[in-house]
């Protein structure tokens, strides 16, 4: 099987992340022999705006279509274009476009890497969060001016959306610990909320052997820093979703070692895989990315073709190099990049 995927750096430690988990994904592949990535590589960035105007060229999407997958570094240097200019140009014009409804985010206790948790269990969890419509809608206005001035935002909730959420986080469960827990709030949000449990309740009704149950999105975000072993599967509308996977990759200890996967459910077009963190301008071209939220973006790449073995085998590598103490200095080392990947790639031949 051979797998096309669009590789795009992107800005700042992007450039520097992205080509170390291509060296480990081309590692897996010399040893799994049946399996090889093609990569193409495009410099869409903000260097590329600062030279064409564009993050991507007119027919960018075009191009992205004819791969299999597309894997992403980060994107944003606001020392060459505004923020809201390059994410929507390149990153969300993507999401948007190619229908990723779904973004999924693991959080779960690593090897080696301290949580900032008091007292941290031994946690595993998924959030499956709806990335396409809910609280961040564009429909809403302003009116009047000064102390009567008045902002509306109305969140949008189809079924459609709804229940493409939810039977994701149901099917994500059936391959775990099959329990899914729903972010709800609707002891306080009377339309949207109501209708969600609503739904929920009969999506689980599809699923007999898989358990529910359902959380208030105050006290969820709670459980997360007091009970996080309490969960599986976590299924939670756009704003929900945002707020939980931060404190998600919070709880793991760096936000350099979350990452994430845009999903197209529908098959139609490529999913993306990225990151949680950004370009941090701070650190790039010193050599000290922390490569590991890159890598097992990728280790959610190889899980989405359905390669779930060789998927887990590269994240107990990566487990077991953290906690023989290769970290980065985000996590509290003194290892570089290149030294963190090397050591991955070594014990993956070996494995
Ligand atoms: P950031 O995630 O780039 O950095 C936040 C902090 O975490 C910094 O101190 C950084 O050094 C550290 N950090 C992040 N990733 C790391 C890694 N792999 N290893 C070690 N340390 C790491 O967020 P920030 O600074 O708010 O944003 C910087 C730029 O990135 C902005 O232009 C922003 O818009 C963009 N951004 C892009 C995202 C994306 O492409 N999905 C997501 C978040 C921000
Ligand atoms: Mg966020």
């Amino acid at each position: 099987k051979t797998l096309k995927i669009a590789a795009i750096p992107g800005d700042g430690i992007g450039k520097e992340v992205v080509p170390a988990a291509i060296d480990v994904l081309n590692t897996i592949s010399e040893i799994h022999g049946g399996l090889k990535f093609e990569f193409t590589e495009f410099p869409w960035s903000c260097e590329y705006y600062l030279e064409h105007g564009d993050m991507m060229p007119k027919d960018g999407l075009d191009i992205l279509q004819s791969f299999d997958s597309i894997f992403l570094g980060a994107v944003g240097n606001q020392h060459l274009v505004p923020d809201h200019v390059s994410l929507w140009g390149l990153l969300i014009k993507i999401r948007r476009e190619f229908e990723q409804t779904i973004n999924i985010r693991p959080a779960k206790v690593i090897k080696g890497i301290r949580s900032p948790l008091l007292n941290p269990k031994d946690f595993d969890l998924i959030v499956v969060r709806e990335n396409s419509e809910g609280e961040y809608s564009e429909i809403g206005g302003k009116i009047y001016r000064g102390e009567d001035e008045i902002a509306i935002q109305n969140a949008v909730f189809s079924r459609k959306g709804t229940e493409r959420a939810m039977r994701y986080a149901f099917e994500l469960a059936s391959r775990r610990k099959k329990h899914v827990t729903s972010a709800t709030k609707s002891n306080g949000i009377v339309y949207s909320m109501p209708f969600w449990d609503s739904v929920f309740k009969e999506v689980s009704k599809d699923y007999p052997d898989i358990s529910t149950d359902h959380q208030h999105i105050d006290a969820l975000s709670a459980f997360f820093v007091t009970q996080p072993d309490k969960f599986d599967v976590i299924v939670a509308s756009n704003l929900f979703g945002d707020i939980l996977t931060d404190l998600g990759a919070a709880i793991m200890g760096s936000i350099g070692i979350a990452p994430a996967a845009n999903i197209n459910v529908n098959g139609k077009y490529p999913s993306m895989f990225e990151p949680v963190h950004g370009s941090a301008p701070d650190i790039f071209g010193k050599g000290i990315a922390n490569p590991m939220g890159q890598i097992w973006t990728a280790k959610m790449m190889l899980d989405h073709f359905g390669e779930e073995e060789l998927g887990t085998t590269l994240l107990d590598v990566v487990e077991s190099v953290t906690n023989d103490g290769f970290l980065t200095p985000d996590i509290g080392g003194q290892y570089t990049t290149k030294e963190v990947t090397d050591e991955i790639i070594n014990r993956l031949k070996t494995f």
